[in-house]
């Protein structure tokens, strides 16, 4: 049995686009529509009762296409709504691919994990990493400045690495080896977290982490798709549609500009 239906992919904006394109890498067949909460980005600072309401809106309007699967490509989302949805379809986060990962590459067993304020305030990180390997030790720190310098273009700027290097001083003072880069921003981070880090932190990618998590999910199940659309690709925002190529092109690769359209979500 496979599964030609829409894998519904969400996030507060266009961050979610860098589990997007790490989708395609590894499973080119798969049909997507994407739908980035422009208008009501960010998600990261939001209390969780909001962010239950936008996130039951956000897949209720993926819903209205003919999906099998909804991914929340967005960290905050994932930690914090995760067990307040009861779907009738599965729903995939980026935090169990990113933790599983991060267990496997660990050595001295001392994982940092970076997100936005609700992510590192949720611990759901710090649990499903425990849930899976007890004697993990975890730290764990917000880095809410991160996303504005990587929406600007300045995520290689001396400034940012100014920032950096205080975020993430203490994971220098834990020793870690592996750093969950828990928000879908700041894998475009990974040459300032580098230059402060060393090279011997491994940088986990919560999106590409997803990707793979998402591959397995579907060949484990039988709902591969075999067959692409017509449009395989659909593109949804919720603010207007024009001045997002810059950002779109930084996380995807490439220009979609045309194919976006715009929704109103308070509808959802
Ligand atoms: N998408 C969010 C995340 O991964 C980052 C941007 C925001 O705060 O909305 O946590």
């Amino acid at each position: 049995m496979m599964n030609n239906k829409y894998i519904g992919v969400f996030d507060s904006g266009l961050g979610g686009l860098t589990f997007v394109k790490e989708l395609m890498k590894v499973l080119p067949d798969e049909n997507i529509v994407y739908f980035g909460d422009t208008g009501r980005v960010p998600y990261g600072t939001r209390s969780t009762e909001t962010l239950i309401k936008y996130a039951k809106g956000d897949i209720n309007f993926l819903k209205t296409f003919d999906i099998k699967l909804i991914v929340i490509a967005c960290g905050t989302v994932s930690s914090v709504v995760m067990e307040h949805l009861n779907e009738d379809i599965p729903v995939i986060g980026v935090v169990e691919g990113a933790s599983k990962k991060a267990c496997e590459m660990t050595k001295n067993k001392k994982v940092g994990i970076i997100g936005t304020s609700a992510t590192i305030k949720s611990n759901k990180y710090e649990q499903t990493i425990k849930n899976i390997d007890s004697d993990i030790k975890t730290t764990s720190f917000a880095c809410p400045l991160f996303v504005p310098f990587v929406e600007n273009g300045m995520a290689d700027s001396e400034a940012a690495y100014l920032v950096a290097k205080e975020y993430l001083d203490i994971f220098k003072k834990e020793g870690i080896d592996t750093l969950i880069l828990g928000c879908t921003h700041y894998p475009h981070m990974t040459n300032t977290i580098k230059k402060v880090l060393g090279d011997n932190v491994t940088l986990i990618d919560s999106g590409a982490s997803c990707a793979d998590y998402v591959k397995d999910y579907l060949i484990k199940n039988d709902m591969l798709a075999i067959k692409k659309q017509d449009e395989q690709y659909k593109y949804f925002v919720s603010d207007s549609t024009s001045d997002f190529s810059k950002i779109a092109n930084l996380f995807l690769g490439k220009n979609i500009d045309s194919l976006v359209k715009k929704i109103d979500i308070e509808k959802y």
